[in-house]
């Protein structure tokens, strides 16, 4: 096993949160430290954490951390109010990703559940159930990761969009944990990872963690993705998801639509993966999904410098919906549902 399976972007330690600065990568190695659920808001916002189910498991250590502060700042303060406060304000940073508003509305139930014993024990219990979302993604990942690595067989291409992998998870990764198995086990298969304007999480995350795996990769500009299909370099797609609708449309990073549109073009399997924590059963199918709208500035501006003229018109989607009709297959902890499926019985 390689040191980046081992690596972890988000830990708890000792009433802080550590993260791995992900906006620094791959040239800088830098964590920070939280501590208030100011910092933690931020960091979500800014992306220094980034990725569904790492988000997820920041916001729960975070609400943990708020009402850590609030039950020492003042013991007889209103702490339902306090939590409830807390839990809509974490839950604002980032609007696409359901994952964050999962592992929020699971601590706020579990706070509800504890009622009648001490402060402390509440608090204890908050930090237990943070805890248990953090090593629950952890074990999902594994067994995702179980039903890709049984995809992907000696010679094969797989093309990936954003980072899905260990930078984005607890661990291993969702689309990227197959890689990690299937190396383990010696299979012979490349990687080509589309940079993924424009945040660039491909080139910045996806090829800095697959390289120090030591997986081959090859980094390709998001264009590119029809010219590697077409000469027949590419067997599988294999990408993330941020929110899942019970009819399988699936939110994930922008261009992946483009990739599946292309991949169905060239009869290329689509593979989704994602924990259950991504699957939001409370909306029908991807039109419900809450697309976010980035800063203008992600597209104008290029490593500190502007690539585009004064007051020009910007439209920043930063994630897109694939229809389920171009997905070949949704991997899940819970087994493989191929679309169109009801995720609603098929996971009741
Ligand atoms: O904007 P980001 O970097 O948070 O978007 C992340 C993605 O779209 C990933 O592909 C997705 O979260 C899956 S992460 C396991």
């Amino acid at each position: 096993m390689s040191a980046i399976e081992d690596f972890r972007s988000v830990r708890f330690d000792q009433e802080k949160i550590v993260l791995l600065d992900q906006t620094r990568l791959p040239e800088d190695i830098k964590f920070v430290e939280l501590v208030t659920v100011e910092e933690v808001f931020w960091s979500i916002r800014n992306m220094l954490v980034r990725g569904a189910p790492a988000i997820g498991i920041t916001a729960a250590y975070g609400l943990y951390l708020g009402m850590f502060a609030a039950i020492k700042d003042s013991v007889n303060a209103d702490l339902d109010a306090k939590l409830q406060q807390y839990v809509q304000y974490l839950n604002s940073s980032r609007p696409t990703a359901v994952n964050l508003e999962w592992a929020l509305r699971r601590m706020s139930r579990r706070w509800e559940l504890e009622r009648g014993i001490s402060i402390k024990e509440r608090l204890s219990a908050l930090l237990e159930e943070a805890i248990a979302i953090d090593r629950e993604d952890e074990a999902a990942n594994r067994t995702i990761g179980e039903h890709l690595a049984a995809l992907i067989k000696d010679g094969m291409g797989v093309l990936t969009h954003c980072n899905a992998g260990a930078l984005a998870t607890s661990r291993y990764g969702t689309a990227l944990s197959g890689f990690y198995i299937a190396k383990e086990r010696g299979v012979d298969f490349k990687v080509f990872a589309d940079e993924t304007r424009p945040v660039l999480q491909g080139a910045r995350l996806t090829v800095w963690e697959l390289q120090q795996a030591g997986i081959d990769v090859t980094l390709i500009c998001d264009n590119m993705a029809a010219t590697v299909m077409s000469q027949g370099k590419i067997q599988a797609v294999m990408v993330g998801a941020d929110r899942i609708a019970a009819n399988g449309d699936t939110a994930n990073k922008i261009g992946t639509y483009s990739v599946a549109v292309l991949a169905h073009h060239f009869g290329i399997p689509f593979y989704v993966a994602a924990p259950i924590s991504t699957v939001d059963l409370g909306i029908d199918n991807g039109q419900q999904i809450p697309i976010e709208e980035r800063a203008a500035e992600e597209i104008t501006v290029f490593n500190g410098r502007k690539v585009a003229p004064d007051n020009i018109a910007v439209f920043n989607p930063a994630f897109d919906v694939t229809p389920h009709e171009l997905i070949t297959a949704i991997v899940t902890e819970k087994g493989v549902f191929y679309p169109p499926v009801d995720l609603r019985s098929a996971l009741s």
